[in-house]
């Protein structure tokens, strides 16, 4: 057996030397990415915390902060992964099992109209997060490599993990800041920036302000990536979870062959109540796909396969969706109509299960903090839109995801508060 020495420990065994420091009270501190020092705190922990100081004081706290569904996960769902469970287990495939990527790809076709091929087109994921970030990794240069591109572009406001993905792989972030109507604004995409730019990132139905962008902005995106050469990437989490038409998404944008320059992400966790499975799908460009492919093995992500036979139940169904979505709706109407009896003003709002609602003029300065503090005293949370980013310090973020009895206490409570 070969003993672990110190690397200067001269020749003394690493634990002697441990030892040693205990004694001394030496540390040896290991150097870590910088960019670690660079990641703002997650706002949900923060959410989380504040939380918890006030259940311990025995308040009831209704939570409509976090955008964690809790209606259950439809039964036939759970039914299917609990018969795929064997006695023996193996490794699953990080490609995942062809008719879970048959089926993905069925979804698409019959969702947007579009041919993905199963095999080209298509990866399994562990949730939309994980897919994100990974994908971040794939485009990123190392530093100094040159020709690198060292920008990545992300709305304003945003979910967190775009720009955390970016700074770990030491990029840079654009803040693509948004239009009057919460849309990312792509004239910021000048030559300069486009020239630098890896990825450009959408997400419509949009975290936090619920805004859905049109298929035109998506095909004003492609044109600008294909005239730079940069990635879209479209976060589209959300995409069924709408109220008056289902949201365009990228895929039916592109008309380029293998959606060159086109990536759509997706996930089970918001249209089928599955946040806890960690199930979704990364689909578009071959090339990037079949980089993924080579990848993925590596990083050991590789979805369980009991899981990806529960997520074949989940995208082969459409009507636990549609009920999901009637659900949302009553939710969002009662919200809607205590927004009108207030002269709350609501803008976006057309997707996700968020309202995007402005401080009222009461509050001092409209400040987003000041008014999500003022509905905690009385056990509301909501997201201050300022956690998201600056632009959204005069907004807070509704997520309407309690039951509806639920719902209905908090807006209750806000009938007699505001
Ligand atoms: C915009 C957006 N993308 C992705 C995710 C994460 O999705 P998943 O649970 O599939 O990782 C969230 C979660 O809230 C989100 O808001």
């Amino acid at each position: 057996m070969t003993r672990a020495l110190a690397a200067d420990g001269g020749g003394v065994p690493a634990g002697i030397i441990a030892a040693m420091s205990a004694v001394t009270g030496t540390t040896r501190e290991v150097a870590l990415n910088g960019a670690i020092a660079r990641l703002k705190p997650y706002a949900f922990t923060q959410l989380r915390a504040r939380q918890d100081e006030l259940a311990a004081q025995g308040i009831r706290v209704i939570n409509l902060g976090v955008g964690d569904p809790e209606d259950d996960t439809p039964e036939f769902i759970r039914d299917a992964l609990v018969a795929a469970i064997k006695p023996s287990s193996r490794y699953p495939t990080a490609a995942g099992i062809a008719p879970l990527r048959e089926a993905i790809a069925t979804w698409i076709g019959r969702r947007f109209g579009v041919t993905a091929d199963p095999d080209r087109h298509v990866l399994p994921a562990n949730g939309a997060k994980e897919a994100l970030y990974n994908l971040t990794a794939l485009v990123l240069d190392a530093p100094g490599t040159p020709g690198r591109r060292d920008l990545v572009a992300v709305p304003e406001l945003a979910y967190q993990v775009y720009g955390d993905a970016a700074l770990l792989h030491h990029a840079e972030v654009f803040a693509v800041p948004l239009g009057r109507d919460w849309l990312p604004d792509l004239d910021a995409i000048t030559p300069e920036v486009g020239r630098r730019l890896a990825i450009l990132w959408l997400n419509s139905p949009h975290n936090p302000t619920g805004s859905v962008a049109p298929r035109d902005h998506y095909r004003r995106a492609l044109d600008l990536a294909d005239r730079h050469g940069f990635l879209v990437a479209s976060d589209e989490a959300y995409s069924e979870l709408w109220y008056d038409a289902p949201p365009p998404g990228i895929l039916e944008a592109c008309d380029a062959a293998d959606f060159t320059g086109a990536i759509a992400i997706n996930t089970l966790s918001k249209r089928s109540n599955m946040t806890g499975y960690r199930s979704g799908f990364i689909a578009g460009d071959a090339r990037v796909i079949a980089a993924m492919r080579n990848v993925r093995p590596r990083i050991g992500v590789a979805t369980p396969e009991f899981v990806q036979r529960a997520a074949i139940a989940a995208w082969g169904d459409e009507a636990h969706v549609e009920a999901q979505r009637a659900r949302y709706a009553t939710r969002r109407d009662l919200f809607l109509g205590l927004c009108a009896r207030k002269g709350l003003e609501v803008e976006a709002s057309q997707g996700a299960f968020y309202l995007w609602i402005r401080v009222p003029a009461d509050v001092p300065g409209r400040d987003a903090a000041t008014f999500a503090a003022r509905l905690l005293d009385h056990g509301l949370v909501v997201l201050p839109g300022s956690f998201m980013g600056p632009r959204g310090g005069g907004h807070v973020r509704v997520a309407f995801v309690p039951s509806l009895e639920t719902c209905k206490d908090a807006v209750a409570i806000l009938d007699r508060i505001l």
